[in-house]
Parts: C-alpha cells; sequence; structure tokens
C-alpha cells in the first residue's frame, strides 16, 4: 500500500504527520511512502532526510492519489473530493464538528480513521495523538510562562540574601496539567494544582505538585474517565478554593475541558484582578472558549497588569517533537490496523470501532451516524 504524507495547509501549523525516522518503520510494515515536497520543513525536517529514510518526495496532486493519505488537520471537503476513490485518510478529524467533510469521504468511498476517535485506555496509549500532543502542550505552558514572568522559578541562595520560588497553580490535571506539574517543579517552582476527579490526586502528587482539595461536597463522576458538569455547590466551594490559590500565585495555567462542550470558566475578571501585576496565566483551553475571562485564543492580553496567554494550536509551538510523538501514534496505530500492507479493519475490536468513521460509502461509527441523521 502507498502512503502519502501531507504538507499541512492551515495557517499556523508547522507539524508533519509523519516523520523521516517512521518512513522506515512504514517500510518494515509494507507502507511505501509519499511525501509532499517540504511537508516537513516547519517542523525541522528536510525533504532529503524523507528521501534518505526511503521516501519518494512528490507533488501534493500524488500525494493525494495514494492509498492512504496521512494528514495532522483535517483536510477540506474539497480536498477530500480529490482523493482516490477508494481509498482511507487518518487525520485528527473531529467527525461530529465537520459534517461536511464526513459526507465528502463515504461519496468518495473512503476509510476515514480519526485519530480524536482513538478510546483513551492503556492499550490505545501508544497511538494516543490527543495525549502525546497534550503533554508537549502542559510543558510549553510552563516554559511561556516563565520567559514572560518578571520572577524567577527556582529558590536561589545568594549573597544578596534568598530569592524565594515562584508559586504555579495548574487548573485540571489531565495529561497537559500533569506535565505542566512536573515540568514547573523541574524549575523549582513550588505547585498547586486542583481538578474535578479526586482520583488524580495521586498522579498529581507523584510528580510534585499539591493537591487542593475541595471538602464537604460530593462529586459527579463521569463517563470514560472524563469530568462530568458538576453541581453548583460543588463549583462555589471551588471556586473559593481557587481564589485564595489564584491570589497567591505568580502563574496559573488552567487546562480544564470537558468533551463535547465549551470549556467551563475557572477564572473570573476579579480572580485574575487578585493576582500581583506582571503574573502570568496560560488558558489552554482558549481555542475551545477559554477557562479565564478575558483570555483570547490566539494572542496574549494585559488585564490588571496580569498577563493572559491564550495559546491556538500549542503542539504547533513545539512542531519538531509534536511531529516525531505525532508519528510514532501513527505507526502504532497503522500497526494495529493492517498486516502486510493491507488493511485488518475488524469493526468488533475497539480501538478500530472507536475511530473508524465511515468505510464503504457508509457512516460507520454509531455516534457519528446519530449526529449527522440530526
Ligand atoms: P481533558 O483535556 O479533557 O481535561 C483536562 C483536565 O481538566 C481533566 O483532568 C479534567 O478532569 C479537568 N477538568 C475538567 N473540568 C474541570 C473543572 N471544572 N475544574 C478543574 N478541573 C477540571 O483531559 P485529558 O488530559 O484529555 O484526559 C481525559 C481523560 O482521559 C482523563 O481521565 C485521563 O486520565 C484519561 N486518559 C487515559 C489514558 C489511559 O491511557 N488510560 C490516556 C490519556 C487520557
Amino acid at each position: 500500500m502507498r502512503v502519502g504524507v501531507t504538507k499541512e495547509t492551515e495557517p499556523g501549523e508547522r507539524r508533519v504527520a509523519v516523520v523521516p525516522e517512521t518512513v522506515k518503520k512504514l517500510a518494515a510494515q509494507k507502507l511505501a511512502v509519499s511525501v509532499e515536497r517540504g511537508a516537513g520543513l516547519a517542523a525541522g525536517f528536510r525533504d532529503e532526510e524523507y528521501t534518505a529514510a526511503g521516501a519518494t518526495v512528490v507533488e501534493r496532486s500524488e500525494v493525494l492519489a495514494t492509498d492512504l493519505v496521512l494528514c495532522v488537520k483535517r483536510p477540506t471537503p474539497d480536498v477530500v473530493a480529490s482523493m482516490k476513490r477508494g481509498a482511507a485518510l487518518v487525520t485528527l478529524l473531529y467527525p461530529l464538528g465537520s459534517p461536511e467533510v464526513v459526507r465528502a469521504a463515504v461519496e468518495q468511498r473512503l476509510l476515514v480513521i480519526a485519530l480524536d476517535m482513538i478510546p483513551r485506555t492503556t492499550l490505545a496509549q501508544a497511538m494516543d495523538v490527543l495525549s502525546s500532543q497534550a503533554n508537549l502542550a502542559g510543558y510549553w505552558a510552563v516554559v511561556a510562562a516563565a520567559a514572560r514572568l518578571p520572577k524567577i522559578f527556582p529558590l536561589l541562595m545568594t549573597a544578596a540574601g534568598t530569592i524565594t520560588p515562584a508559586r504555579v497553580l495548574v487548573i485540571g490535571a489531565g495529561v497537559a496539567g500533569l506535565q505542566a506539574i512536573g515540568t514547573a517543579k523541574r524549575l523549582g517552582a513550588v505547585v498547586e494544582a486542583t481538578d474535578v476527579r479526586p482520583e488524580t490526586r495521586e498522579q498529581v502528587e507523584s510528580v510534585g505538585g499539591k493537591f487542593l482539595v475541595v471538602e464537604g461536597v460530593a462529586v459527579t463522576q463521569g463517563a470514560g474517565g472524563y469530568a462530568a458538569e458538576q453541581s453548583d455547590d460543588y463549583k462555589k466551594k471551588q471556586a473559593e478554593m481557587v481564589s485564595q490559590a489564584i491570589a497567591r500565585a505568580d502563574v496559573v495555567i488552567t487546562t480544564a475541558l470537558v468533551p463535547g462542550r465549551k470549556a467551563p470558566r475557572l477564572v473570573n475578571d476579579a480572580q485574575v484582578a487578585s493576582m500581583r501585576p506582571g503574573s502570568v496565566i496560560v488558558d489552554l483551553a482558549a481555542e475551545q472558549g477559554g477557562n479565564v475571562e478575558g483570555s483570547e485564543s490566539g494572542r496574549d492580553v494585559t488585564r490588571h497588569g496580569v498577563l493572559l496567554i491564550g495559546p491556538a494550536n500549542t503542539p504547533s509551538n513545539v512542531a519538531h517533537h509534536a511531529s516525531i510523538a505525532f508519528s510514532r501514534n501513527i505507526e502504532k496505530l497503522l500497526a494495529h490496523l493492517t498486516k502486510d500492507g493491507a488493511w485488518t479493519i475488524d469493526l468488533a475490536e475497539e480501538i478500530t470501532a472507536g475511530c473508524v468513521i465511515t468505510q464503504d460509502g457508509a457512516v460507520v461509527h454509531a455516534k457519528v451516524r446519530e449526529a449527522m441523521k440530526g
């Protein structure tokens, strides 16, 4: 089977779906790779490196004519319509928000695999693009905050006396949050963290953070390990506890998402104003509506003397390593879904059932099919 790797077209997207290192591994799986000219450049990979790894560097039309097109961001319906009939597409699709792409794929009888729909299970961890990218986003958030904070992170004993460490608060201890906690800790900060899922306490502590607990209120459990919408009482108590932690923090990093909904608002304007001027907030949920009042996706804004960083497409800021991780995830996924260069799609298997959206001219994913009816 011939695999095509596109050059990403979305403005600001620097990642590439497959890096040279993976080309060889795919060849061992009987998957020959064609890469669009310049596809890896923005992530730091030259065409010659792809060629040396055994790939063919070609023009875009040839990539779209391959049996399996690999992209980071979902292509437009036009691009999907120009793919080879009956071919396959693997990408971050977010199918519930892109019915027109799904329709174009059905029309072209494509096998479409949505990387964002891979189940968040231990078995699927090596293929989990959302986790690999969130992990790097968590790292970036800390480094971005550290670079802009007019304080240093670690405790420093100097001839001029002792400098006390910076205080970092991480709200939302999922994959990105845990990496942020660990990174801030390694830089020497004192790190506090909170999450609606009480089971994250142990994980927070294992990477060196202090877990802040909302006491005396029942927590609503979500499905599949994800966070659920919480009661008003819980939200009030959490807000009070978090208010105090925000006021004493130099850096706040928010990562809280609720799948399929707008990001919960966790930091209001008064809480921003309670921070010392020069403090920094990184809102990793800015693209999904923001956890922080006043943050803007893709822009830095200052309110009450506090810098609000609202990154858009954070993993692209560390495109080199984000691409390596993404590419390794894809390699593992293809090892799971193909054998000797041919598809082995079994919709009765959990990972396959979770991420295969269309096949043979039909929407085979029940949830997506349901959403498209409505
Ligand atoms: P996410 O990006 O959906 O959310 C980030 C964090 O924010 C979560 O920990 C969530 O509980 C928290 N959050 C949501 N609302 C909040 C609020 N109001 N206040 C404070 N915190 C709030 O999470 P992510 O990182 O994508 O992980 C989602 C789930 O998948 C988690 O349960 C995670 O443990 C699980 N997972 C499991 C893996 C596995 O291999 N078993 C791999 C990756 C994720």
